[in-house]
């Protein structure tokens, strides 16, 4: 007998998302789950679960609904005050997203208006992005700072990102991402010289992934080497936004350094894509970001499909061309206008996006030692997650063996 403190049973489907015979999702028919402290003891058929597990705690009924493991978001970035609808308007009539990064507006008015929240305003804002993860089913998320850009601001960041754990169960990676832009008022040198020589040594524990926006309007090549060099001997794993305005060396850079990720990538080459696949950097593509920037060109998903690329699909939360916390709306937009198949994104937005992170076989999977993380849909089958477009149909969370509530 398993002793367990938490089950789920009588789920129509369990989707484990380990591939098992010709089934890549590796689905449990009339399936079942126990846990014990927040880890998976057990996983099988329901009419074996009485015989084999005995319980002191709670039990969820599914009671035929589809059971997934909690959605693992492999970028977003959570932390900012203020919003920027009014950029977005402007988009949409047709103002590309480079003419909007002049003083005042785009990266830098989300910069001010963060930097103008305290540690309290901007944990409020935070926690309320976390509810509506928790609320479409993700339970795990990479969690970039990078609205501070200053040693004061980015560390107010990153201490939000501390702080949320203690408040709702949503796993939190976070990462340094003090190479988002250039803050105005600064000479380029001055400001990577601070983020190599001073941010970089101070957040070590504070963030275990950096990141650097490698392209125009943000870092250079030398410069984003520079600093994810520096992070690199420091001891953080590596993360690029790369390739997402237009062509340049950003995929490279991530796959010479051995980048857990890179992302975007909508300009990359086949080329970068064959390098991409020889280091295991994880493609993370963020397709609602895409379809708020004009003109943006779908990724070469056939060259990373060639090549061997491991693809992640993320939300890309954030002020400026992302704001949602439904993972699953990303996803059917890849389906719908980049052509990617319901197996390729129910795989990104679990197993490979876990894996950018290091989680593999904890997150984004159920199976013996896994985190008890999961959410019940009102679907039949995996595959109709994508198709019902922009409907939550999560009718539950459960995030460390808990039935998840907003606090
Ligand atoms: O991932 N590419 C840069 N960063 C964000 C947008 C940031 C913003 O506009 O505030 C992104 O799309
Ligand atoms: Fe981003």
């Amino acid at each position: 007998m398993t002793g367990a403190d938490f089950v789920v049973r009588r789920a129509g489907l369990l989707v484990t998302m380990v591939p098992r015979g010709d089934d890549p999702l590796g689905r449990i028919r009339n399936g079942a789950l126990a846990a014990r402290a927040g880890r998976v003891v057990w996983i099988g058929p329901d009419a074996d679960l009485e015989r084999q597990v005995t319980l002191d705690g709670d039990s969820l009924d599914a009671q035929g609904a589809c059971l997934l493991p909690g959605l693992v978001d492999a970028h977003t970035h959570p932390v900012f005050a203020g919003a920027r609808a009014d950029e977005f308007a402007e988009r949409v009539s047709g103002v590309p997203y480079e003419n909007q990064q002049s003083e005042g507006r785009g990266i830098m008015r989300t910069v001010a208006a963060t930097r103008a929240a305290d540690d309290d305003e901007l944990l409020g804002l935070a926690l309320r992005r976390v509810n509506r993860f928790l609320s479409h089913g993700t339970t795990t998320i990479e969690a970039k700072s990078g609205y501070g850009l200053d040693l004061e601001n980015e560390a107010k960041s990153l201490r939000v990102l501390r702080r949320l754990p203690a408040l709702a169960p949503l796993r939190i990676v976070p990462t340094f991402l003090g190479g988002h832009a250039v803050p105005t008022g600064l000479e380029r040198s001055e400001y990577v010289r601070a983020v190599v020589e001073e941010m970089l040594p101070a957040f070590r524990g504070l963030a275990r992934y950096c990141d650097v926006w490698c392209e125009k309007p943000a870092f250079t090549p030398g410069e984003t080497r520079a600093i994810l060099g520096r992070a690199k001997a420091l001891g953080y794993r590596l993360r690029v936004h790369a390739a997402q305005l237009g062509p340049g060396e950003g995929p490279q850079i991530a796959a010479e350094l051995g980048a857990a990720s890179a992302d975007h990538l909508e300009y990359s080459s086949p080329e970068q894509a064959r390098a991409l696949a020889r280091a295991g950097t994880i493609a993370v593509l963020c397709p609602t970001a895409s379809f708020t920037v004009p003109g943006s060109r779908r990724p070469p998903l056939e060259a990373f499909r060639e090549a061997g690329v491991r693809m992640a699909v993320a939300s890309d939360l954030n002020p400026g061309t992302a704001n949602s916390e439904s993972l699953t709306i990303s996803m059917s937009l890849a389906c719908i206008a980049w052509g990617m198949s319901p197996h390729e994104v129910l795989i990104g937005a679990t197993m490979n996006a876990a894996r950018s992170l290091g989680l593999e076989g904890s997150a984004g999977c159920l199976q013996m030692g896994s985190f008890a993380d999961c959410a019940l849909y009102d679907v039949e089958m995996p595959e109709e997650i994508p198709y019902y477009v922009g409907v939550n149909r999560v009718l539950a969370t459960v995030a460390g063996g808990r039935v998840w509530a907003p606090a």
